[in-house]
């Protein structure tokens, strides 16, 4: 189907205005990771072109396709997940948001794209004042019944200053993994300037470039990814737009993220060592130059083939595959490798919004953990290899049974009981 009228090609950089683009990877036309489908004798899906180039002006990673964000994200199907990881994580970034940059007692905290709320219960059980901003509405309803106050919006300069108006003015403006979904970028930092008081702080959690090249995490390309972030191309960004980083922590989560505070450049607030060692990292690690991108490449197609090579394999020599976790990054990573219901029978996911559907493009029924475990496969091809070190352990079961697992990147490694024992 042609879906082009729904997406926008990119022309100029959305940091700095660049149009010296570097191709760097295309995965052909793929389907949105997030659009999951019920069940059909046949699918028309809409499909969109899924490819990254890298300005060689401030060397932002973008895609090249913009899907109208009304399509991705007004009913979404990726909800925080119930997990130990996650949980201990969002109460880490409340503690270090209150304390890194002194937010006030009873302070009022708004973070974009807020989900189900999970985060902001954080700030309120600490005392906060707290509101989000999301523009999905089945989640917007689950934040609210959770006494999460959300607005249904997709936060811009109008839902900043209508924000100010009725609210006040916030100490802490927060976004998880939900800024490089924004192509108006300049758009939402002007909110952002508007909505912050003069002391406060935006915070944003974003995956780091570096560490999606380095570890070779090309399924967290998707749709929904426009910007692959280096420090440096946000400290350029922000000070196009009236703001300045200040400290840059990295955290473990979804493959390698930064946690990247920004004060307004009038604000009291003096940068920290960070800032500067980080943009070091990625100098020396070659990403400001062309070569580290064509590198890049070439190890991603190298894993490609790998990965199904070896899915291929084994299903060849009879054992039985299924997916662990539909995570967006396990839609990609099959369209891309070219696996699909042909190799895994089924694929479980904690997420009730994705059982009983199956997986776009490659039609995957997605079931619970529950019923999966009534009849495993031989090998689970763990598709939510970002929380590895929770599910291995929560599946020390299935492994000491002789059941073993798949963890896809950076290259294909094979973990069975005993490599886990050894
Ligand atoms: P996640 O990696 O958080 O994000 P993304 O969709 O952006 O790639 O998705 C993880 C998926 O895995 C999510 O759908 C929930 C699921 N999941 C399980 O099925 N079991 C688990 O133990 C965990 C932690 C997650
Ligand atoms: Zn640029």
């Amino acid at each position: 189907m042609n879906t082009l009228d729904s997406a926008r090609q990119v022309t100029a950089c959305r940091v700095c205005g660049g149009v010296d683009w570097q191709d760097v990877v295309s995965f052909g036309s793929v389907p949105p990771a997030n659009a999951f489908l019920e069940p059909a004798p046949a699918y028309e899906e809409d499909r969109y072109p899924l490819a990254v180039i890298s300005c060689r002006s401030c060397r932002l990673m973008s895609l090249t396709h913009v899907v109208d964000p009304e399509i991705l994200y007004r009913t979404y199907a990726y909800a925080t997940p119930a997990s130990d990881t996650i949980n201990d994580h969002m109460r880490y970034v409340a503690d270090v948001c209150r304390t890194r940059f002194d937010l006030p007692a009873g302070g009022f905290v708004v973070e974009l794209g807020s989900n189900t709320g999970v985060q902001l219960r954080a700030f309120q059980e600490a005392g906060l004042r707290v509101l989000g901003v999301d523009p999905a509405r089945n989640l917007v309803e689950v934040a609210e019944r959770h006494g999460v106050r959300t607005l249904p919006e997709f936060f811009d300069a109008d839902t900043a200053r209508a924000v100010a108006r009725d609210h006040g003015r916030a100490d802490l403006v927060l976004g998880r993994h939900v800024f490089a979904h924004i192509d108006d970028v300049a758009g939402v930092l002007t909110g952002v300037r508007e909505l912050l008081a003069p002391g406060g702080v935006f915070a944003i959690e974003v995956p780091w470039a570096l560490d999606m090249v380095d570890d070779l995490e090309f399924d967290t390309i998707y749709h929904e990814h426009l910007s692959y972030f280096l420090v440096r191309t946000l400290v350029t960004l922000y000070e196009r737009h009236g703001l300045r980083v200040l400290d840059v922590e990295r955290l473990p989560v979804h493959g390698g993220s930064i946690l990247v505070f920004a004060g307004l450049e009038s604000g009291p607030w003096r940068p920290r060592p960070s800032v500067r060692e980080l943009c070091d990292r990625e100098e020396a690690a070659g990403l400001f130059g062309d070569d580290a991108y064509r590198r890049f490449a070439e190890r991603v197609e190298t894993t490609r083939r790998e990965l199904r090579d070896l899915i291929r394999g084994q299903v060849a020599e009879g054992r039985r595959v299924a997916g662990y976790g539909a995570s967006a990054k396990g839609v990609t990573l099959l369209n891309v490798c070219g696996l699909d219901g042909g190799e895994l029978e089924f694929c479980s996911d904690t997420t009730p919004l994705k059982q009983g559907k199956v997986m776009p493009g490659v039609h995957v029924p997605v079931c619970s953990p529950k019923r999966a475990a009534q009849d495993p496969p031989d090998l689970y091809l763990l598709l939510a290899w970002n929380y590895a070190e929770e599910i291995l352990a929560k599946e020390a079961g299935y492994l000491g049974r002789g059941g073993r697992f798949v963890i896809p990147v950076p290259r294909p490694l094979i973990v069975s009981g005993e490599t886990r024992a050894a």
